[in-house]
């Protein structure tokens, strides 16, 4: 099944007002490429402004196509006592289309279960927003044999409920290729996005040949073109390379030169 290729920033805590004008030549790179979807999940305080730069007008616009903004993180409740943190309805609010959730970084820094993240994916559904959920192996565990074990434990435990491709999709990152600039190879990445897409199919049947899966992990315009190659490669999802259009825009283009 052909599938569009979803290519996802993540800023993380990084940017500023000012950081926000790199967005104006991603978001032209994202209009000259209407094959692909191009999306950045910013901090966020960043939100509502990256939202009003790259559509000029008001949140509501936001779905147009083009650039979607997104947020890093939601908390799964609607509201409460949960002090720092963001609901689904708060990111909706200030224009964000969809958020990351179960990224490693949060699931090692904030002790995030797989269960949280599961409950973060179905708030963002009942909100009507996307969600990027994210799975990886550490390098200890990849080295004890056990990373396809613990990917698709960790897809079986944290997949939301109604999960389908029109809301949700999967990123692939292995926590030690994560800014390290090493990369699994692109035999292992395509082993291992088959893997995944196996067991949605035993999970979800065959909407889960519907559903994207991205490879995250030290992407960058010099290997985008062969990671977003390999089977079972629907897009990628790039935390440095995002922050700005010089790096984000070949990307881009190696995404759409493939769709
Ligand atoms: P990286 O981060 O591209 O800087 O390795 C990817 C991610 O964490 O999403």
């Amino acid at each position: 099944m052909a599938r569009r290729k979803l290519i996802a920033g993540n800023w993380k805590m990084n940017g500023s007002l000012a950081a926000l004008a790199e967005l104006d030549g991603i978001a032209a790179a994202a209009r000259a490429a209407p094959g692909v979807d191009v999306a950045i999940a910013v901090p966020a305080t960043l939100i509502a402004p990256a939202v009003a730069r790259v559509s000029g007008i008001a949140p509501a616009a936001a779905r147009e196509p083009g650039l979607a903004i997104g947020a890093e993180d939601v908390h799964p409740a609607e509201k409460g006592a949960h002090t720092g943190c963001i609901s689904v309805g708060m990111v909706k609010e200030a224009g964000a289309v969809f958020s990351i959730v179960g990224h490693s970084e949060r699931r090692a820094d904030c002790h995030e279960t797989d269960q949280q993240v599961k409950a973060k994916a179905e708030a963002l559904r009942r909100g009507g927003l996307g969600a990027i959920l994210c799975v990886g192996e550490t390098l200890d565990e990849r080295d004890a044999g056990r990373a396809e074990a613990v990917v698709t434990g960790q897809l079986a435990a944290s997949l939301p409920e109604d999960a389908a491709a029109d809301w949700l999709s999967i990123a692939y990152e292995p926590v030690w290729a994560i800014g390290t600039g090493r990369t699994p190879t692109v035999a292992d990445v395509a082993a291992m996005h088959g893997a995944i897409r196996a067991r949605l199919r035993a999970l979800i049947g065959q909407e889960a040949d519907a559903v994207r899966i991205l490879y995250g992990g030290s992407v960058t315009g010099d290997n985008a073109a062969e990671l977003l190659g390999a089977g079972d490669v629907d897009g990628a999802l790039v935390g440095g390379a995002s922050l700005t259009a010089a790096k984000f825009v070949p990307i881009v283009e190696a995404g759409a030169a493939l769709a």
